[in-house]
């Protein structure tokens, strides 16, 4: 069964879902959505530079900008360099994170340099930064790890090992390499062997995309806690899915101790039938309030920002690339408003 709540030591996470973080989309105005929408334990910044924290405060600051209604929260750091990553750390719980996180595989190339996948062919240094890091902070420390560099060289099993002795208090696995970005399939069984090989919660990550992938990835490695990136910006309803569709699982279970009753319920109403789908109006509402909200706030690059979630969330919507269009052509952030109302106010018309 699903769990419904696990703990990164103090802090309560529930559900046990966790929005990954996402350069470019996980800022406080998206995590905001996910949070209203509901379903969502915990919620992560997008990966923020140390060195950029150290050296230009005031431009790396705003990655960390979150509001009060985002509590649990959990701020991702990436470096390489020990005393860096440990003042960071240090200033993230100045700000009044819940945890933070010690990015571990991003395998972008200006990143892998000095962090990020790079760190996974170095772990004695990975050890000194999680050394340093542990030694600033008093609240929860976590790290996001990938399977490895290459498929010749699959460290997963011996960070997470590493990690624990030295304090990490929770272990997030995406199971790809670096060298296969985001290709291919995420080999959950990297996964099962992390939750076998340490007793601190672990976090499996990489290719859901209904709940019911969910449910299979902890029934297939026990993992304690999912984590969700790319379905969270083209479906930002997923969580709340989540959460109707395993409700749905503990109410069947609790009526009828031993008995499926799930699977017949699944069998009579349809799988799909189990959570909502969002309406075409219901989209219309997230997006046009998610822009609208990325101009009030003074996010920098809105309109940037705009282009780029509507590449991920017009997939879901019925003549998507129509609207995606509309969207990469405007020029300015008010113009895109505009086209998003006329589009919509066409297709709701003629539905
Ligand atoms: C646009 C984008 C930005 C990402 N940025 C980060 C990041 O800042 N930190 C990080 O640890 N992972 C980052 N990732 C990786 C995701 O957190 C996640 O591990 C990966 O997408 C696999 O999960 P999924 O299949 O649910 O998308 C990013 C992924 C995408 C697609």
């Amino acid at each position: 069964m699903f769990p419904a709540e696990f703990r990164i030591r103090d802090v309560a996470i529930r559900p046990a879902t966790l929005l990954a973080p996402m350069a470019g989309v996980t800022d406080t105005v998206f995590r905001r959505v996910i949070r209203g929408l509901g379903g969502c334990g915990l919620i992560m910044t997008e990966f923020t530079s140390s060195e950029g924290l150290a050296r230009e405060a005031a431009r790396t600051l705003h990655y960390l900008d979150f509001q009060p209604d985002e509590h649990p929260i959990a701020a991702q750091l990436f470096g390489a360099k020990p005393a860096v990553m440990a003042a960071a750390a240090a200033l993230v719980q100045e700000l009044g994170f819940d945890t933070v996180d010690i990015n571990l595989g991003c395998p972008a190339k200006k990143v892998v340099k000095c962090g990020g996948s790079g760190l996974l062919r170095d772990l004695p240094l990975v050890a000194e930064i999680i050394r340093a890091v542990r030694a600033a902070v008093t609240i929860p420390l976590t790290i996001k790890i990938r399977s490895g560099w290459d498929e010749c060289n699959i460290v997963a099993t011996e960070v997470a090992r590493l990690a624990e002795d030295l304090g990490v208090e929770a272990i997030a696995v995406h199971p790809r390499t670096r060298i296969q970005a985001l290709t291919g399939l995420a080999d959950w069984s990297i996964i099962r062997d992390v939750k076998q090989a340490v007793k601190i919660p672990v976090i499996g990550n990489g290719d859901i995309h209904s709940p019911m992938d969910a449910e299979r990835m902890v029934a297939e490695t026990g993992c304690d806690a999912v984590m969700i990136g790319r379905a969270a910006a083209t479906n930002p309803w997923i969580f709340r899915q989540m959460e109707q569709y395993f409700l749905l699982d503990r109410g069947a279970g609790n009526a009828v101790p031993g008995n499926n009753c799930r699977d017949a319920s699944r069998q009579a109403i349809g799988a799909a039938a189990v959570y909502d789908e969002p309406s075409e109006s219901g989209r219309y509402e997230l997006l046009s309030q998610y822009f609208r909200s990325l101009i009030e706030s003074g996010m920098p690059d809105a309109l940037g920002k705009m282009k780029h979630f509507a590449c991920w969330f017009t997939h879901g919507v019925h003549n998507g690339a129509q609207l995606r269009h509309l969207v990469h052509s405007a020029r300015t952030p008010a113009e895109v408003l505009d086209r998003v109302d006329s589009f919509f106010a066409a297709a709701l018309t003629a539905g």
